[in-house]
């Protein structure tokens, strides 16, 4: 029975409930985070909290807690929970109130946490790669905020699905955007090429990581507009997340990526920037 923490009170999940008058379940009106823990360490909390900050200005959402408050609570789930390996799943929402879709006036922010086995990619994966599949994006313009809103992601991931893949890539207005519930780099000649932290992504803390390590480690790096024809074209493709790390896309939309040396495998920019991520993690 997993312990999960809900408006200042630890309790089990099946006592852990909420009004159905919450806006989280009337308008999606919250937002969320998900912070992968290792060995019972928080990977970059700092930055998961500082975009939870961003997500709750994005939506006007004062801030229920301080970060102090914030990284107690996380370790305390933590520590009631029986494994090592965990994701920590935050979601504040803008509290009950009678249906209406202007704001409630001082009405407290519902926060719920809870905490489950963080599953990272199994070896066969990261040696494979995965299969995605391209969509146009057809989401809203603040996909900086990691809402609770994900109609379009679900739909869209859901369309993976259909397809045995295990994201779908997402072009709009003929530039690269993001995946369903991933970040999308490209490499190219040795460089890898990631699309700029805007309305139109959500800023992936392992994106963050993967660009301190690129540089740390002389991988060059170009946060730039990247376009449809250059993912069509890449020597490799990645996709990045606290639950996928980084994995190699080996194909899309059933056809080869990458070169003729490892077209349809993992490619060696890839091999280097796997190393270097499992070498960060706590613990390590
Ligand atoms: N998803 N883009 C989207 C749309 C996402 O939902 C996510 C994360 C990312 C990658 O962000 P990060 O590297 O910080 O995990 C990019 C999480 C894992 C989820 O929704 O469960």
């Amino acid at each position: 029975m997993s312990i999960v923490y809900l408006n200042g009170r630890y309790l089990p999940i099946e006592e852990a409930t909420i009004s159905v008058l919450d806006r989280g379940f009337i308008y999606g009106d919250g937002v969320y985070e998900l912070i992968p823990v290792y060995r019972r360490q928080p990977y970059r909390m700092a930055q998961h909290l500082a975009r939870l900050h961003h997500s709750l200005d994005g939506i006007r959402l004062a801030n229920p807690h301080s970060d102090p408050e914030w990284a107690t609570i996380v370790t305390e789930l933590v520590a009631r929970q029986p494994f090592d390996d965990q994701g920590v799943y935050f979601q504040v929402t803008r509290g009950v109130a009678k249906r209406d879709h202007t704001f409630p006036k001082d009405v407290p922010a519902t926060v719920f946490m809870m905490s489950n086995p963080l599953a990272t990619p199994s070896r066969e994966t990261v040696e494979s790669g995965v299969a995605c599949v391209t969509a146009v994006d057809e989401r809203w313009l603040h996909c900086d905020i990691k809402s609770t809103s994900l109609l379009g992601n679900v739909l869209m991931r859901q369309f993976a699905a259909d397809r045995d893949a295990v994201e779908t890539v997402m072009f709009r207005d003929g530039f690269l955007t993001e995946a369903s519930a991933s970040n999308i780099l490209v490499v190219k000649g040795g460089v890898v090429l990631a699309p700029p932290k805007d309305n139109r992504i959500l800023p992936g803390i392992t994106y963050g990581a993967i660009y301190d390590l690129a540089r740390q480690g002389g991988i060059p790096f170009e946060m730039r507009p990247v376009r449809e024809s250059e993912v069509w074209t890449a020597d490799e493709l990645w996709v990045t997340s606290s639950t996928k790390e980084v994995l190699a896309i080996t194909t899309l939309d059933g056809r080869p990526v990458g070169n003729a040396a490892h077209a349809g495998r993992p490619g060696p920019v890839f091999r280097k920037m796997h190393a270097l991520f499992q070498a960060s993690k706590p613990g390590a």
